[in-house]
């Protein structure tokens, strides 16, 4: 046992001083199961939404091809209304490997009315809408292959049509910008965000389902019971009334995915120009929901964009990591992005100051937790993210520091999925796919989002 030990530190510490592309290289390859790649072969053993997009980002670095069928596969588990579903499930894993599983989402049933498809076994909610903008980015890494493959052609028509489900269906609040129903939707699952909208929900019972995350982590750095029998009534209330939009108890505008959708809609006017059409009016709207955040989740006191709780009907004034990604927007007014970098540079965030990387959730808050999931860790994409949109707003010094910490951490923590943004410290699963993707992202060429 000592021996072994001994002998698997030994191999750590080799691969350390392998380089940082080679080591994320090769996580992204064990990671890869033919036609996309899981974000752990652990913890979360199918395709998830988000993870592919941010991997494709990386990927397209390596294998432009890969990056493309990356994307490829996920839209062709989309439904007929548009919705892109947050999982897509492989059946070669058995249903006990995660919680939710196919039996639990019953997509190709309770999803009919919806459209989901009736060959591929998928989730029913969605995650924040990184998509269009990934494909942008992997068709810019090889034009030539892409024109070849028709990729951009063949990926378009369902980009549009996820758009246009998140910009009707979704808009709950009929404000301009697209609500989600359930925290997973949002991708930051356990933020204190939610603490308040989540309080009303009733938990559905432990013994009524059973975790499969906890076999794979240590339980403090996941999301507590409680929140999980919040997210199987959710999840359960909207499979039994078969995925329709608008009734559920939780509806909430979120800045991070408001601010992805409308990144992602000045991609796909990209797109629409590259396929010779026009792309004025799609970044027109991205510049209508640039205004419908500022209008609808924007604290000038606070400096800070909040959730907008539709069912309580006020903003929740807490400071996630979700309320900085708007920085990524390049028509936000000038005096908001002031005020926004102020915010991440101050005592709640610490960029610059006594954090390696922007946490995801309010250094003095009441509910901080440094290592528990959305609670307070940092997180690769945020921080990615991040360094971007300070890059697009000329912040080059604080982009800088940003991105050698971000691959400081991704090396020291083996590509963690979260670590401790005081320490760099990993938590979760390693061998993560977007830690490993966006690594490669920083190394590479350096394209930007815009
Ligand atoms: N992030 C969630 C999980 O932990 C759901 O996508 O499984």
């Amino acid at each position: 046992m000592e021996h072994t030990t001994e002998r698997s530190r030994t191999a750590v510490r080799a691969a350390r001083r392998e380089p940082l592309r080679d080591r994320a290289v090769r996580v992204l390859d064990a990671n890869w199961t033919g036609a996309s790649t899981v974000p752990s072969r652990t913890l979360y053993p199918h395709q998830w939404s988000w993870d592919s997009a941010f991997i494709a980002i990386g990927l397209r670095h390596v294998s432009p091809l890969r990056a493309q069928s990356e994307l490829e596969t996920l839209l062709s588990a989309q439904w007929g209304d548009g919705r892109i579903p947050h999982i897509v499930f492989n059946p070669a894993i058995p249903l006990d490997a995660y919680f939710p599983s196919p039996d639990f989402w019953r997509s190709s049933t309770a999803g009919r009315a919806a459209g989901a498809p009736a060959a591929v076994q998928t989730s029913g909610i969605v995650q924040p809408p990184v998509h269009a903008l990934a494909a942008w980015l992997v068709h810019r890494a090889d034009p030539a292959l892409s024109r070849s493959r028709g990729f951009l052609p063949r990926v378009y028509p369902g980009l549009a049509a996820w758009h246009r489900y998140l910009l009707h269906r979704r808009d709950l609040g009929g404000a301009g910008l697209a609500s989600v129903v359930h925290p997973w939707e949002q991708g930051m699952d356990n933020s204190p965000c939610w603490d308040a909208p989540l309080s009303r929900i009733t938990p559905a019972p432990p013994r009524t389902f059973r975790r499969a995350d906890l076999e794979h982590g240590t339980a403090d750095d996941r999301p507590t019971d409680i929140d999980y029998g919040r997210y199987v009534r959710l999840a359960t209330d909207y499979r039994d009334g078969e995925y329709a939009d608008g009734q559920g108890e939780f509806a909430v505008e979120d800045p991070a995915f408001n601010a992805l959708l409308a990144a992602s809609e000045h991609a796909l006017a990209r797109i629409a120009c590259e396929l010779g059409a026009a792309g004025t009016a799609r970044h027109a709207r991205a510049e209508r929901l640039t205004s419908a955040l500022v209008r609808r989740l924007w604290d000038p006191v606070a400096q800070m964009f909040f959730c907008r709780d539709l069912r309580g009907g006020a903003l929740v004034p807490e400071y996630g990591v979700a309320g900085l990604i708007p920085l990524i927007l390049p028509a936000l007014p000038r005096d908001v992005v002031a005020a926004l970098v102020r915010t991440a540079r101050g005592p709640h965030f610490g960029l610059g100051g006594q954090v390696r990387l922007a946490p995801s959730y309010d250094l003095q808050g009441p509910a901080f937790d440094p290592h528990r999931y959305w609670r307070g860790p940092a997180w690769f994409n945020t921080n990615w993210l991040l360094e971007h949109g300070l890059r697009l707003h000329g912040e080059h010094a604080q982009a800088a520091r940003l991105r050698t910490a971000l691959l400081d951490a991704a090396g020291a923590s083996d590509f963690a999925e979260y670590v401790d943004p005081y320490t760099g410290a990993g938590c979760g699963a390693r061998g993560f796919g977007w830690t490993a993707a966006l690594t490669l992202d920083l190394l590479g060429p350096g394209e930007g989002t815009s």
